[in-house]
């Protein structure tokens, strides 16, 4: 039996993960624990929740304002902790935060084999995103197996001298989230608020874009003002500059919804009756074209360049004027908008973490 430690502790590693720690649990030679290092906490038990995914091991290390020394230091120190307990043969870790690459370091510390899920993302400038595309480059050159969503992803990591046999590509794991998530039954506020307009989805968190996120926020509201047929949800991240920043450019403003961040079955349900979708998320920029709707990436890179390939999104950079004009260009536009509408989902068909569970299972020597 091949003893699996699986390592999270944000929002979007849960919404990733949880698929996967279910799939491996349905496996009798797997024996799976999971470990949550708390980096986020209302955020990541709600998805723990939903999933019904309980944690073995439980860090619960966020404080308000965690600094990426803080994070790295008791993520580091706790996983350690886990790894003498118990053996493992396996650590997994998702993605390109904190915890995972503090985690993997861990694990490498102790000799436990890594592997790594959503492999392979690059914009190959190291302060974007900050600190994520550091962490993720960090988590690959660590692992053993990796695990890349896309073709791309895959094709980095060769380029970068990972064997060959040990990188797979399976799809993203987020797209199984749906099967857990979708309802069409689906009744929620926003839905009543959204009556007879056009949903505008807007996510925006990215610490590399605090800096810039009330010009961001400024340039959103201008555009809107242009469409009365349309109206925005924006859940806010609990970061307290992010909560600054979306009070001071949306406050009083009736078209546009605040709220606390969305759990995810509602937050999915939404997207998928969603118009049009504003980000700098990562993860969103994958769902998104899931569903058929249009993303607009506030950024000036992204490791997803899958989507704007296909034509579901498109980067609008970070900019008052340039978000303004990215979101004229597609509200304004009912030919660019449903090209985009009609673009194939690159990033997967919900069988990742099947594939992934029958790799392990095909008993790769770690
Ligand atoms: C982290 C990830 C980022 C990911 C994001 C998802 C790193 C370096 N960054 O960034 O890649 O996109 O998660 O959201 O790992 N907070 C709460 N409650 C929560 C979660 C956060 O109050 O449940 C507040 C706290 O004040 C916390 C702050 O948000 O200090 C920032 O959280 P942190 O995990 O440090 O960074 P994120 O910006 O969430
Ligand atoms: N999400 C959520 N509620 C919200 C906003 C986002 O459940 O109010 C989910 C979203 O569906 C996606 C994940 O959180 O699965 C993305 O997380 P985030 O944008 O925080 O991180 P990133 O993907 O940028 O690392």
């Amino acid at each position: 039996m091949k003893k699996i430690l699986l390592v999270f502790g944000t929002r979007p590693e849960a919404v990733k993960m949880c698929p996967l720690a279910l799939e491996l649990k349905k496996h009798a030679s797997f024996c799976v624990r999971v470990l949550s290092t708390g980096q986020h906490r209302e955020m990541l038990s709600s998805v723990m929740e939903l999933f019904g995914v309980a944690p073995d091991y439980s860090l619960e290390i966020m404080a308000k304002g965690q600094t990426l020394f803080e994070i790295t230091e008791k993520v580091l120190r706790g996983t350690r902790g886990v790894l003498e307990k118990e053996s493992f043969d396996l650590v997994m870790v998702h993605g390109d935060t904190t915890t995972a690459f503090a985690a993997a370091l861990a694990a490498f510390y102790a000799r436990v084999p890594v592997c790594h899920v959503e492999a392979g993302l690059r914009t190959h400038d190291i302060y974007a995103p900050y600190p994520e595309e550091f962490n993720r480059v960090a988590v690959d050159a660590l692992s053993h197996i990796c695990f890349a969503p896309t073709e791309r992803a895959a094709e980095a990591l060769m380029a970068e001298g990972k064997r060959e046999d040990l990188v797979f590509i399976t799809g993203n794991t987020v797209i199984d989230a749906f099967r857990y998530t979708v309802r069409e039954d689906f009744a929620h506020e926003v839905l009543d608020f959204a009556r007879g307009k056009k949903l505008v989805l807007i996510t925006a968190h990215r610490r590399e874009n605090l800096p810039v996120l009330g010009r961001m926020l400024r340039g959103i509201s201008r555009a809107l003002a242009e469409f009365p047929d349309v109206c925005a949800v924006y859940p806010v991240h609990p970061n307290p500059a992010v909560r600054a920043a979306a009070e001071a450019a949306f406050g009083g403003n009736g078209q546009v919804k605040l709220t606390e961040p969305l759990e995810v079955f509602a937050f999915h349900n939404l997207l998928s009756r969603a118009y049009l979708v504003l980000t700098d998320s990562g993860g969103v920029q994958e769902e998104a074209p899931h569903f058929g709707v249009p993303v607009l990436v506030m950024r000036n890179t992204t490791e997803r360049q899958e989507g704007a390939q296909a034509g579901t999104a498109r980067l609008i950079g970070n900019t008052a004027q340039s978000v303004y004009t990215g979101i004229c260009e597609v509200l304004g536009n009912r030919e660019v908008y449903m090209k985009m509408a009609h673009a194939v989902n690159p990033y997967g068909d919900g069988h990742a973490s099947e594939r992934i569970a029958d790799i392990l299972e095909r008993a790769i020597e770690v």
